[in-house]
């Protein structure tokens, strides 16, 4: 027997909670053959009883399609609460939260042009808009009135992100009409949420963003309950007004039990430039909100968006910045660059966020 057949065949199972293979949503290690027995771990976590049952039989079914004759010994295994291999989203590799204090400072602007910036640089990206309230990514994509598919997969119902411009997205939005959303409270909420991290089969990504609803209420404790965060990225103006809101928000991921590290900030609305006069920059809110910030939380200014008119009218008519050529698309990109970095640093020295566990 041979056991790069084996990892093949098993390949060829699908994962009940993500779009990928079981081999790539990591459920198998530990994997061993030793005469006629093949021994392996199976991971389970996220997984309800019919699903276990019905992956235990498939890997069982597809072994002994090569080798009919084959001992199978599956150990199954749940990984241990808040363990840090817990994650609902193993085939995520970085999920990283756009926060801030107020609204309309730019946070569903950034989160959707830093998605698609990243994409452009090559990397798998995903949004998902957390903001049950007021999503603002069906318009800012031009999806309004779409619908992701549904379909019953290892029998539950699950739904596909809907792809567009070369990233994949939830939306509340996709799901209720925009006025029904806010109707939403507490449990409810919180399980909506849930359900797009585990009842929606997301690809493999190298970077989810997740939009947040401004300030420190019930989505932003459900999201650190339900996935693991990379780190947050703080959205603020330049003015001293919002800075008190800026920092309250970013101490809510700096509690010492929730403990998601701030992997920068960024200035938008910085200055005005008008469109044609793209060198002319008009200090309107002031100056410094920022870089402030950043001091405050011990990291980076990742950058600093003026304030275009053209941002605006690409976000409303479905197609955003980055991908109009907006004088702000470099800044968008540069943006992603040093978050991609800053991401990288974070990765190589500090451990992998746990998810908060509310009953510790
Ligand atoms: N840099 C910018 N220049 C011009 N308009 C902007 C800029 N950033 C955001 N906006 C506009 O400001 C409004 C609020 O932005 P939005 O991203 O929805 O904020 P939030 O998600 O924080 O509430 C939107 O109309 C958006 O198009
Ligand atoms: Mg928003």
């Amino acid at each position: 027997m041979d056991n790069n057949k084996v990892v093949e065949v098993l390949r060829g199972i699908e994962d009940p909670t993500s779009r990928t293979d079981i081999i790539s949503a990591r459920r198998i290690t530990d994997l061993k053959l030793d005469g006629v027995n093949v021994i392996f771990t199976l991971h389970t976590t996220g997984l309800d009883d019919s699903q276990k049952a019905q992956l235990n039989f498939k890997c069982q079914e597809k072994i002994l399609g090569i080798y009919p004759d084959a001992e199978i010994h599956i150990h199954m295994k749940a990984a241990a609460q808040g363990s840090g291999a817990d994650t609902p989203l193993p085939q995520v590799k970085n999920i990283i939260a756009v926060a801030s204090g107020k609204g309309g400072v730019g946070k569903s602007t950034l989160a959707a042009n830093l998605a698609l910036a990243l994409a452009e640089l090559g990397y798998k990206t995903g949004l998902l808009d957390a903001d049950l309230y007021g999503p603002s990514m069906p318009t800012m994509f031009g999806l309004k009135g779409k619908r992701p598919k549904i379909y019953e997969h290892y029998g539950k119902p699950v739904l596909e992100p809907i792809n567009q411009y070369g990233i994949h997205i939830m939306s509340i939005g996709f799901v209720v009409e925009p006025e029904q959303a806010v109707v939403l409270r507490g449990p409810r909420l919180s399980g909506v949420l849930k359900q797009f991290i585990s009842d929606v089969r997301w690809p493999e990504l190298d970077f989810m963003i997740v939009d947040l609803p401004p300030g420190t209420g019930d989505v932003q404790l459900s999201l650190v309950q339900s996935v693991p965060l990379t780190g947050a990225v703080l959205v603020t103006t330049p003015q001293e007004v919002a800075l008190d809101d800026a920092v309250k928000a970013g101490n809510m991921f700096r509690i010492e039990n929730i403990n998601v590290p701030i992997l920068g900030v960024v200035e938008n609305m910085a200055w005005f430039t008008p469109d044609d006069m793209p060198d002319k920059k008009y200090y309107l809110f002031g100056e410094g909100g920022g870089k402030k910030l950043a001091k405050l939380f011990n990291t980076v200014l990742l950058s600093q968006i003026p304030l275009v008119q053209s941002v605006r009218e690409a976000g409303d008519s479905g197609k955003p910045a980055v991908l109009c050529g907006d004088i702000t698309a470099d800044n968008y990109k540069e943006t992603a660059k040093k978050l991609v970095r800053q991401t990288v640093i974070r990765n190589e020295m500090l451990d992998p966020t746990k998810m908060v566990n509310m009953n510790q």
